[in-house]
This record gives C-alpha cells, structure tokens and sequence, in this order.
C-alpha cells in the first residue's frame, strides 16, 4: 500500500495539467481504479484483516483525493499567474481620445438656407437627381435646339439600343423641381429645393457635382419686388449683416422678365467681404416664372404668377467662410473637413432678418 501511496504521490506531483491529472484520478480513484479495485477486496478478507486494510486504504483514498485536489488548484494558479503575466495592462495610461467627426460645410450651409427660407413660409421640395430630358430642359422652356443644353454640359444617361424611354441625364439644375412641384401641389406655392446638381466641367469654381438651391414662390400677385425682399432677406440673415442687392437684366428661358442678382462686397487683401464696400459679386439668377413653365406644371398663368431663383450653395459656403477651392469641398480630405467642418451641436449661424 505504500508503493501504491508513493506512486500516486509522484504521479500527481509530476502531472503537468488538468488532463493528465484527470486520468491520473481514473487510474486511481475512478471506478475501475487501482485503489478502488483493492477496496473490493475488501470483500474477501477475514473480518480480522478488513478491520485493518479497510481504514488503511480509505486513508489512502483520501490522501490520493486531496492531493489531487491540491494539485488542481495549484495547475490553475499557475495557468491564472501566466496569464496576468502576459496580460497585463497600465491602467495608468493616459486614455485614447477619439475625434468626432465634423459637419460638412455644405450640409451646414443647406441646414442654414433652409431655416431662414423656412422662416419666411418656403416649404422644402425634393426632385430625383437622374432626371428625363422633359423636366431639366423642355418643361422649362429649353427645348431641343436651344443653346442653352449646350452650355449646361450636361451628363446623359446611357441607353441601350432599342430602349425606347425618355432621354435620362444627371439634372443639371435644380430648376425642373419647380415643375415637379407645381404638378404636385398646383398654387398658391412657396418652396425652397436645395439638391445636389451635376455638369461636365472642372476647375477651381467647378466640379461636376454641385450643389443648388432652387426658389419658388406663386400666387395671385407676386412680383419681383416680393423676390427683392426674399432675396434681401436671406442674405442678411445668412451672412448676418445687412446686405443690398442689384438685379441685372439677363436672360433665362424659364423667366420672364430675367435678373441676374449681385450682393454687395468689399474686396480687401484678396479677400471678400459681404455687406459692405462697392463692389457687386454675382450669386444667382432668378425672374419671374415665365408663362410656358407655369403652363407646363398644370398652372393657369392667366391666374397664377410667381417668382423663381437658382443659387449655388457650394458657392455662398465659399463666401461666408473663405473657403478659396470648391474642388477641396468633395476630396473627402480628413484635415480639410476638420478644418472647415462644423461641430455637430454648432446651431445654424444665422440672425433674424432685417425687418422683423
Ligand atoms: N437654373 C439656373 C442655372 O442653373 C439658375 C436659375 C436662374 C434658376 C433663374 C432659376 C431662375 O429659378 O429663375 O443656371
């Protein structure tokens, strides 16, 4: 019994992990174990004999038992002491700050356009940005042979042979929400479309994406003097401080008569500043609603008249912030966004209007 004891004392004592301690358990103490094996013996002996070698090789029992649970704990404190050894980590260390991200200054300056449009009556209007050939030229007046497609650069969509729907291109404008709109609500309307525009040109002013603000505005007797004030009013808010318009006669199928509508600038050290000065800088164009286009969203213009404007968002974001490049806005350039990004909890900067 003592060299069954050594053995498994040894055993135990050299086991290198909890598998091989298991088997050493079932070699032992499991059912068909040495030392159970010897305990069934028991059976056969004289009372004399059992009254001797039954205590003994319980004890036995025992001893293999707690060794080998005093060997398993001491195999996990061991597993457990590696791991904290390889494992381990400096909570003293300074933690990793993650940068937020930043509001694009085109989505700034929409939110703005839209909340001051917002504040003067004009709902927001959407349109598809691949758009048939009716509602970005014929609708407004630009049919087929008019130069006015030429100059617009216009992306078409592919067709392939024998598709025989309308002409798709990338919207060009974002004047054929106009039309969509009025078909949609008929008049009185007043809605503002900001929306991504596109045209085959680039450079440092253009890009082939861009981005517009439509205007609309139609009623019984809506003038360009109500198109003044709108207009007025926008920018002084937008740029806030009082800024004056000048409309220049010019020319657009879709209005009659047509403006082209400068703000009023200083240009100091190469740099523009709005709202002051004698200089003039051109930001949109704009008209009263020509009688065909009215026709052609389902309005009566014997009863209905209407102003409209069309004006670069990329552009006046350009202004308000000095930013010199457009083609910088769509690089996706993380140190360009941080820099001229907003923080997100930034609320539009803009003031009340002038005559409120
Ligand atoms: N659609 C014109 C353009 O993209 C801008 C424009 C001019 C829009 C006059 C208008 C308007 O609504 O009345 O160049």
């Amino acid at each position: 019994m003592n060299d069954l004891r050594d053995k498994y004392i040894e055993l135990i004592a050299a086991a290198t992990g909890e598998a091989a301690l298991e088997e050493l358990r079932v070699q032992a103490v499991g059912k068909k174990g040495e030392i159970s094996l010897k305990m069934r013996e028991l059976g056969k002996m004289s009372p004399e004999e059992r009254q001797i070698m039954g205590p003994r090789l319980n004890a036995l029992k025992d001893e293999i038992n707690a060794a080998l649970a005093a060997k398993k704990a001491g195999l996990a404190d061991a597993a457990l002491n590696e791991r904290l050894k390889a494992e381990w980590l400096d909570v003293t260390l300074p933690g990793r700050g993650r940068r937020s991200g930043t509001i694009h200054p085109v989505s700034q300056v929409w939110e703005e356009c839209t909340a001051i449009f917002a504040d003067m009556g004009f709902a927001v209007a959407e349109g598809p940005q691949v758009e048939t050939d009716w509602y970005n030229f014929d609708a407004l007046n630009i049919p087929g042979h008019h130069p006015a497609r030429a100059e617009m650069d216009t992306f078409y969509m592919h067709r392939a042979e024998g598709d025989d729907r309308p002409p798709h291109v990338l919207r060009t404008h974002t004047s054929p929400v106009q039309i969509r709109s009025m078909e949609a609500g008929g008049a009185p309307t007043r809605i503002i479309c900001p929306g991504r525009v596109y045209r085959a040109d680039y450079d440092q002013t253009h890009t082939p994406m861009f981005h517009q603000v439509e205007g609309l505005a139609i009623d019984k007797d809506i003038s360009m003097a109500n198109l003044k004030w709108v207009l007025e009013e926008f920018f002084s808010a937008y740029f806030g401080t009082a800024v004056k318009t000048r409309f220049r006669a010019s020319h657009f199928p879709f209005t009659e008569p047509s403006a082209e509508v400068d703000i009023q600038c200083q240009w100091k050290d190469g740099s523009v500043k709005v709202g002051e000065g004698d200089d003039w800088l051109e930001v949109l164009g704009s008209g009263m609603v020509h009688p065909k286009v009215l026709r052609a969203g389902g309005i009566d213009p014997d009863e209905w008249q209407g102003f409209a404007f069309g004006m670069g968002i990329d552009r006046i974001a350009m202004l308000k912030y000095g930013i010199p490049d457009l083609r910088a806005f769509f690089d996706s350039d993380l140190r360009w966004l941080r820099n001229y990004g907003f923080a997100s909890l930034d609320v539009p900067t803009i003031r009340g209007g002038l005559s409120r």
